[in-house]
Order: C-alpha cells, then sequence, then structure tokens
C-alpha cells in the first residue's frame, strides 16, 4: 500500500491540476506558491555561461568578454589595418606565421603544433576562429600584441618582438587560409618541421 500511494497521488494530482489551476485563476497567488524550482534571482547570462563551460572555454570566453566589453587599451580599438590583403602582405606573413606562432598553432591553424599538446587552455584554432564575428581586425591586434598573460593563458605577447605591420602582415596570412606560401622557410625545409611525408 505504501508503494502505491505515491503512484496514487501523483496521478490525483495530475488529474485535478487543471481543476486546480482554474480554481487559483480567481485568487491572487500567494507569496508562498512559487513553485520551489523557480530560481530564485536570475542570474546575468554570461555568469550562467561561463559557470556552466569547463575552465578552458571561460578563458576564451573571458578574452572575448574583455574585448566586446571594450576593456582593452584604446589604441587597440582605434587601429587601423594599413596593410590590408595584399598578395605581398600574405607572401610576408607566412614566413612570420611559421616562425613565430606555427610551434603552438599547427600548420594550418588547426592548434596541433609541436607544443599544443602540454598547454591548458590549448592554442586556439585560429583557422576557424579568424571566422568568427569577433575576430575583426582590432580584436587580432591586440590578442597578438597582448597575449594570454591577463587571462594566464600560454599566449606570448608579441608587440615587443614584432612590429603591428608584422603583425597584420600574419593577419591577412590568416585570413588568406593559411595559403602554402613557397617562401616560407620551415616549410622549404620539410623534415625537419613536421612528420608528414613530403610529398613532392
Ligand atoms: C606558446 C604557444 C603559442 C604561440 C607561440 C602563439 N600562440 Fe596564440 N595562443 C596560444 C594559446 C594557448 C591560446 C589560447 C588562449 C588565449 O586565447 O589566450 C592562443 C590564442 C591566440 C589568439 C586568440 C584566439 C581566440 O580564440 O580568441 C590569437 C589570435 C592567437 N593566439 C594568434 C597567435 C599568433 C598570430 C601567433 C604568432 C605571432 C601566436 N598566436 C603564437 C598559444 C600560442
Amino acid at each position: 500500500m505504501s508503494r502505491s500511494f505515491p503512484v496514487a497521488f501523483v496521478f490525483a494530482a495530475l488529474l485535478f491540476a487543471p481543476l486546480a489551476a482554474a480554481v487559483a485563476e480567481d485568487a491572487p497567488p500567494a507569496a508562498g506558491d512559487v513553485p520551489k524550482e523557480t530560481p530564485k534571482t536570475q542570474e546575468p547570462a554570461i555568469g550562467w555561461s561561463l559557470r556552466n563551460v569547463d575552465p578552458e572555454q571561460q578563458q576564451r570566453m573571458l578574452r572575448f568578454s574583455t574585448f566586446t566589453n571594450r576593456g582593452i587599451p584604446e589604441a587597440y580599438l582605434k587601429a587601423e589595418n594599413d596593410v590590408g590583403y595584399t598578395v605581398h602582405a600574405i607572401a610576408e606573413g607566412g614566413p612570420l606565421y611559421w616562425a613565430h606562432c606555427q610551434k603552438c598553432h599547427g600548420d594550418t591553424g588547426l592548434g596541433n603544433g609541436d607544443l599544443a599538446y602540454a598547454l591548458t587552455p590549448s592554442p586556439a584554432l585560429l583557422a576557424y576562429m579568424v571566422q568568427q564575428p569577433i575576430a575583426v581586425d582590432q580584436y587580432l591586434l591586440w590578442s597578438i600584441s597582448e597575449g594570454g598573460k591577463q587571462f594566464g593563458t600560454a599566449m606570448p605577447a608579441f608587440k615587443d618582438t614584432l612590429s603591428e605591420e608584422q603583425i597584420w602582415q600574419i593577419v591577412a596570412y590568416l585570413r588568406a587560409g593559411f595559403p602554402d606560401i613557397e617562401a616560407a622557410p620551415a616549410k622549404k625545409g620539410g623534415a625537419a618541421k613536421t612528420d608528414e611525408p613530403d610529398l613532392d
């Protein structure tokens, strides 16, 4: 009897719920009527999402939200890309990418360079990243110049290593889809830098 009681109760509750609701419509809801599962306070959307994603994604999202909240130096927000996407810029950017970025972000920006596996969070998948709406010039310039120190990531800051022009050249190379630049010295050398079979 004790086992069937809850079932019968639930059944009865289901049957009478519409009726009870109809009756309740007349009376103003009492303060104590709020269902238990309703959260008492509505959390801000960003707080909710940050708590529900894994810690690695949290760091990435922090980078995104810092940028979208304009929490970056004004100079980056105002920066203009005066290098553009010329063949020349892409050709200059290729070797720079190979010299400074490939060991973490991988040959074609898939985040699988030799150093990648030791890093948490892992290097961004730049090939996909540059296609995201957030990846405007100013976002990329800021991320590459300042690195990930403020977010506790391994992304180095390049503002003292590369000129702004060189960073724009790398951006051109990323946006061009990581083309196989003949002039990339590391690629020409082949075997030393990659495990892939030499196809030519
Ligand atoms: C030592 C490894 C390492 C090197 C070298 C490196 N990166 Fe990164 N990079 C990372 C890691 C790890 C992240 C992810 C964490 C973060 O966003 O700070 C990252 C993130 C980024 C982001 C932000 C992506 C996003 O999703 O918002 C950009 C852009 C980027 N790197 C570009 C570059 C470029 C261009 C170079 C070369 C000039 C470079 N990185 C060199 C490790 C590296």
